[in-house]
């Protein structure tokens, strides 16, 4: 089993969106996919099951409430599973931060090896403990990158958490980057592609994931964008994507 986290202290460059579309893509080639939302805004959650009708989250699972079997909530699609979060999980964040709570994940994913290929977790647009509970318990780490000059300044920052959490996971075994919210009639965007193609080279993916409004259209319909608009750009480049992703989560 494979676990990626989704990660980028910006917010709204498609971390929730690449969690996702991503888990989709892999569940609709017959992998099991495990989805977690540790994002208290629980946008992931709302995409793809009922808010309203919710038993149990993740918050449960930090707090130490439940087991992870105890969680799991199914979705419309056979193949894939989601660990739901609840803005219960704002309270959380006001708990003692002991070592027990950043180990969270790490401690509870490892017992529902057997059920899953892949286990995705969405996380906040922070570096707080959600996101490093996250690290501490991937083995893949998968950084969206938009090409604005303000999500450059950013990496630096996730790039040293990212270098803190190997320190204390030795089974964090990989980074990649990949573009987003590309949009082809601005300069600045091709350029700053260029520069991002300098910077980070092999762990830059090279599908590049294009602006495209069915992709917001499909979420505010809670429908996958492969079901929503087969057709579409951002249907087309997320499959690309998904399918150098599952190399690389393969292969490493
Ligand atoms: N390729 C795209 N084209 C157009 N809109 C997109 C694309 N990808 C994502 N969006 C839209 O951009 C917005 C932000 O995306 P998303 O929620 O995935 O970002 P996020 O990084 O998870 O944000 P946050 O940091 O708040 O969690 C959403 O409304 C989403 O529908
Ligand atoms: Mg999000």
């Amino acid at each position: 089993m494979k676990v990626l986290c989704v990660a980028q202290q910006k917010g709204g460059v498609c971390k929730t969106t690449a969690s996702l579309t991503l888990s989709a893509a892999l569940a609709k080639r017959g992998r099991s996919v495990l989805m977690i939302d540790v994002d208290p805004q629980a946008n992931l959650t709302r995409n793809i099951v009922d808010y309203e009708s919710l038993h149990a989250d993740v918050s449960m699972l930090y707090s130490g409430k439940a087991g992870i079997e105890d969680v799991i909530a199914k979705t419309a699609y056979p193949k894939l599973s989601i660990i739901p979060a609840r803005t219960a999980l704002n309270r959380v964040e006001n708990l003692e931060r002991t070592l027990s709570t950043y180990n969270t994940l790490k401690r509870e994913v490892p017992k529902i090896a057997s059920r899953f290929d892949f286990v995705i977790i969405d996380t906040p647009p922070s570096l707080g403990l959600f996101t490093v509970s996250a690290l501490l318990a991937a083995t893949h780490v998968l950084v969206p990158v938009q090409p604005t000059f303000f999500c450059q300044e950013g990496l630096g920052d996730l790039n040293q958490t990212i270098v803190e959490a190997r320190e204390n996971n030795v089974g964090l075994k990989s980074v990649r980057y990949f573009i987003t919210l590309f949009d082809k009639r601005t300069v600045i965007s091709q350029e700053l592609v260029a520069i991002f193609h300098e910077k980070l080279d092999k762990s830059l993916f090279k599908t590049v994931i294009r602006k495209n409004i069915a992709i917001e259209e499909s979420q505010y319909a809670q429908k996958t964008i492969f079901d929503y608009a087969p057709r579409s750009s951002g249907a087309q480049d997320f499959w690309k994507l998904s399918q150098e992703v599952e190399e690389w989560l393969e292969n490493s």
